[in-house]
């Protein structure tokens, strides 16, 4: 039986209302109570150790001097989809917005579990800047495909007609993350705004809130997605600022909607390839994106 499960009226491990209880029981109540609660399956165990595994390996030797950077990303990589290059990506360049003493916020649409956006956070949190980190999700996971998703998006979704519903994929709750942000890592609540919602609705209300933006990170797969989120927040990118597109080789909707934004703009950004998928570039100009 697992420990937590309800004895009688009662759930092992909370003392009894009224009723003594000695010392060593009250400790094995507590070991039964909290292992009841928070140790994993095997499964879940083996899949963790896998990632750890897969993550360590992924660092180049000649990083594991940067003794900082590598505790940052070791407190994210469980929270991400990334990997080692992405992570550092997003790591390098808030560092160097913070060097610069850029304006304006860090934001991130499409959060999941917060890993890349927890880079953000420390990173802010340590340079001591008053700036915020905007996040945006639905916090229910991934909206219906378009048939600009093609054939990539049905290792996702077999929805193909673009409604706004969740179709249970990639899913973290706002709660999961609000806890590991400001349970776990301790970062500072009045900092961090998170406008859980689809896109289409919560970036329309907020962008003038949202302000100048110093690095804009997008990660929600997806054509309408991503084309939404250049819409609403490329032009409050402060020149200097740094824009990451962390699907634009793995997701042909993506790339896409990226390419068609620029286009219509009469600009041709040079991005910077981070691995097979992730590219950022830096707006130079308020006409010219990357060098
Ligand atoms: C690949 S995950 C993001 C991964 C994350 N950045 C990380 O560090 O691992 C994509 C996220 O985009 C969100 N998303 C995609 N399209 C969205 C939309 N139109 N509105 C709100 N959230 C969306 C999903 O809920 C999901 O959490």
């Amino acid at each position: 039986m697992n420990p937590i499960q309800r004895v009688g009226s009662k759930t092992m491990g909370e003392p009894e209302v009224g009723c003594r209880q000695s010392l060593p029981q009250g400790i094995a109540r507590s070991i039964l109570c909290r292992a009841g609660r928070r140790w994993p399956s095997l499964a879940a165990r083996y899949r963790a150790m896998r990632r750890i595994a897969w993550f360590l390996g992924e660092i180049p030797v000649s990083h594991y001097r940067q003794v900082r950077k590598l505790t940052c990303l070791l407190c994210a990589f469980r929270h991400t989809q990334v990997g080692y290059a992405r992570l550092s990506n997003v790591y390098e360049l808030a560092q160097e917005a913070e060097r610069a003493g850029l304006p304006g916020c860090f934001v991130e649409c499409g959060v999941w579990k917060g890993g890349c956006a927890a880079v953000m956070g420390m990173i802010a949190a340590t340079a001591g800047s008053r700036r915020l980190i905007w996040l945006f999700d639905s916090f229910e996971g991934m909206p219906a495909a378009t048939k600009e998703d093609g054939e990539a998006a049905r290792e996702i979704t077999d929805r193909f007609d673009g409604s706004l519903v969740p179709v249970g994929s990639n899913v973290a709750s706002l709660a999961e993350v609000q806890h590991y942000f400001f349970d776990r890592l301790k970062l500072n609540p009045a900092r961090v705004v998170f406008r859980p919602g689809w896109f289409q609705n919560t970036l329309p209300a907020s962008r003038q809130e949202v302000g100048p933006i110093a690095l804009l990170r997008l990660d929600g797969d997806w054509y309408e997605s991503t084309r939404c989120c250049l819409e609403e927040l490329y032009d409050q990118l402060v020149v200097g600022g740094y824009l990451i597109i962390d699907d634009y080789g793995h997701f042909p909707g993506c790339r896409k909607a990226v390419n068609e934004f620029f286009e219509t703009r009469g600009l041709r950004p040079r991005w910077v390839p981070i691995d097979y998928t992730g590219v950022y570039a830096q707006k130079v100009g308020e006409d010219r994106i990357g060098s």
